[in-house]
């Protein structure tokens, strides 16, 4: 049976058990806590502990996953045995407060012996030591006595605290030949067993201190590796072997002029498993980066690529090699098709800044083989291939890994701590010194829109130095949290307002700059006369800086949209600094504009602002805002409620920032200059108003 078969067969048969069939979600969660989707329960947290209604009581689908990163990482493992993936996809079915153990555990027995035709002889059952239930249940059925393991093997949670459980794993002999291997056994790594399907049995929510709660529902989890029922059900012992990963490891052949052997078929799992996690990242808006999930893709691309050049293949290989995975799996997954270009120009860039300093990390490190004790290399040496080189830790010691040679790890992080800590010292500010203020009510600020109040605010805490004090006087540079407020603080992009705060219509404080700290508005400036916690004052803005700011903005709209018409559909933006009368703008985009394409996305700027396009400002639902075709940030999360700002029918934006009302208020527009900042991003800084003209 093909990887499409098997998909079809698993979702046409809980589709036939009443199961509501869903997409796969994005491989970016909703949960902050996670760097990728690790397992299809992922998507259901809030519906599990009763936060959020269930699409349906009984639920299927086949979910994208990437596992490597985090609790669950499996990265170390990819290429060097049978069965480990960084991306693989899940077959999973669930129930929200429906069927439990009985009826989860009788289909997946009859999808893999009936409708599979597994044979039962070579199914081997675990299950939780505590679960007499589950072990009675498995015992009527099939006769069998399940194996019973503790918590490291039959207990299954999405992460350190949420919804977790105990679970029944089924297990398939691949090899009855072999002597041993049961799980929960010594040998049980051995390769003979390989777990085809784990129920979990949703019961409880572990809080941080690790106390169980029960689930308002009890609930069915169960996950089942794709690769692993492609590699069962075509009698193959190794996944890599299996229909999808030969054609795969074909297009790698045809790429490098290398036939897979004995020797390098390291290599061929490993192009072909991180062409999978890279591309499906990234499709999904993952951008190759030094933090978080943008990292874990870096490093993957990277490992990728060393794994090339020990095939002797000079120049792109995943950017080459996207294409194949589109053959492969873009029916499936249309957002690999859809964003094609897209992909292969960031995987291209990111190739590319990369190529030359794989080669010189790669001198510098034999150059250090020579002086290498007791199999170790020293953590400087790693650090140094990490800093200059861009070598992450995993790929140093991945390429070692053959010539038995362990990196020094504790002198390593020593260095990388030491260079934190240089870095920290310099970004400290007072930020820190707010976030520890958890009493402060959030700042209301909605008034920012309406760009003035006619009601007083109350001082509520005002830091001095490092300092929080009840009072402060004349000259004191100071910076104060209100109870509301019309300024805005610097957020998505936009700088903050200027302005003052007056009493009895006296100025009592310049405010030169202001902040967001999580939801506080912490404006600064210098006092000029005394003012203490407690006070009434009434915040008044710099309307002309304002203005400045606000036509900024909305030219930045119309700049993205320009360039969108003027590139292609493709460019989104990436990053914006918004400021009186000047504009950066960071987006996605190949290759340096020629002179004539910046002319004409200047001019159709121009063009739109001399129209005096009407600029709407609305509060939606994020339904209905994306009804509308509101474009919203690559890979950016909203909350329920979003601003949705359009102009004319040239630009309709998810944004939280403020803006004028008629774009010839921004006047003119000039593009100053264009410039790549990082692989596949360009830069763009424009004025506009005064400034521009
Ligand atoms: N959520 C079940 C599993 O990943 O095994």
């Amino acid at each position: 049976m093909t990887y499409n078969e098997i998909r079809k067969v698993f979702l046409d048969y809980f589709k036939q058990h009443g199961h509501k069939i869903v997409p796969s979600a994005s491989l970016i969660p909703e949960d902050p806590n996670l760097l990728f989707t690790i397992a299809g329960v992922v998507l259901w947290k809030p519906e599990l502990r009763g936060e959020r209604p269930a699409p349906a009581p009984r639920v299927a689908n086949v979910q994208k996953c990437i596992r490597a990163g985090g609790k669950h990482n499996d990265l170390e493992d990819v290429g060097f045995d049978n069965r480990h993936h960084t991306f693989f996809e899940m077959l999973g079915n669930w129930s929200f407060g429906d069927y439990f153990k009985e009826e989860a555990i009788t289909m997946s027995w009859e999808v893999l012996t009936k409708v599979l035709g597994l044979d039962p002889n070579r199914l081997v059952i675990t299950t939780h030591h505590s679960d007499d239930e589950a072990t009675e249940i498995w015992k009527k059925l099939t006769g069998k006595d399940a194996i019973r393991l503790g918590d490291k093997d039959n207990w299954w949670a999405i992460g350190d605290t949420g919804p977790c459980g105990p679970c029944t794993e089924i297990h398939y002999d691949m090899q009855p030949d072999m002597i041993g291997g049961l799980p929960g056994s010594p040998e049980e790594d051995c390769g003979r067993f390989v777990e085809l399907w784990n129920n979990v049995f949703m019961t409880y929510d572990r809080d941080a201190n690790g106390n169980l709660t029960p689930l308002p529902k009890r609930n069915i989890d169960t996950g089942a590796g794709l690769e692993r029922w492609a590699a069962v059900l075509q009698n193959k012992l190794d996944n890599y072997d299996t229909d999808l990963f030969v054609n795969l490891k074909r297009a790698v052949s045809d790429l490098t002029g290398v036939k897979e052997t004995e020797t390098n078929k390291p290599s061929f799992k490993i192009i072909t498993d991180h062409l999978r996690s890279v591309g499906f990242a990234i499709a999904d808006g993952v951008i190759p980066s030094n933090a978080d999930r943008g990292y874990v893709i870096r490093r993957i691309l990277r490992r990728a690529m060393r794994h090339g050049q020990i095939l002797g293949h000079k120049g792109g290989l995943l950017s080459e090699l996207y294409p194949a995975l589109v053959t492969e799996m873009g029916d499936t997954y249309p957002e690999l098709k859809n964003n094609q270009q897209h992909v292969v120009e960031i995987i291209r860039n990111e190739e590319n800044s990369f190529t030359d300093m794989l080669q010189n990390g790669m001198k510098l490190l034999e150059s250090e083989l020579p002086n290498v004790n007791n199999g170790i290399l020293p953590g400087d040496v790693a650090f140094k291939l990490f800093d200059t080189y861009g070598f992450p830790l995993d790929l140093t010691q991945m390429i070692l890994r053959d010539k038995n040679i362990k990196v020094d790890v504790n002198a390593f992080e020593k260095c990388m701590n030491e260079q934190k800590e240089r870095s920290r010292a310099d970004t400290r500010g007072t930020k820190l010194l707010w976030e520890s203020q958890t009493d402060l009510p959030a700042t209301i600020d909605i008034e920012k829109y309406e760009t003035k109040t006619d009601k007083p605010a109350t001082v509520l805490s005002i830091l001095r130095g490092e300092e929080f004090v009840k009072s402060a006087n004349e000259n004191d540079e100071v910076e104060i949290v209100l109870d509301h407020t019309p300024f805005y603080g610097t957020q998505g992009g936009q700088v903050g307002d200027m302005g003052v705060f007056k009493i009895d219509d006296n100025v009592v404080m310049n405010v030169t700059e202001t902040n967001r700290v999580g939801g506080l508005v912490v404006h600064k400036g210098v006092l000029t006369s005394p003012i203490n916690v407690g006070d009434e004052v009434m915040p008044e803005i710099n309307q002309q800086n304002r203005q400045q700011i606000a036509r900024a903005h909305t030219a930045t709209h119309l700049l993205q949209a320009a360039l969108r018409k003027v590139l292609n559909e493709d460019v989104e933006q990436r990053g914006s600094k918004v400021s009186p009368d000047s504009v950066r703008f960071d987006f996605s985009f190949g290759r340096a504009m020629t002179t004539e394409e910046k002319q004409a996305v200047e001019d159709l700027v121009n063009e739109w602002i001399k129209s005096d396009l009407n600029v709407t400002h609305e509060e939606m639902d994020i339904d209905s805002a994306k009804k509308r075709g509101a474009m919203a940030l690559f890979g950016e999360k909203y909350g329920d409620r979003v601003r949705v700002i359009t102009a004319g029918d040239v630009s309709c934006e998810l944004c939280g920032g403020t803006h004028i009302y008629h774009t010839g208020e921004i006047i003119k527009a000039r593009i100053n200059k264009e410039k790549s900042i990082s692989s596949g991003i360009r830069r763009i800084t424009m004025s506009v108003g005064a400034l521009a003209e």
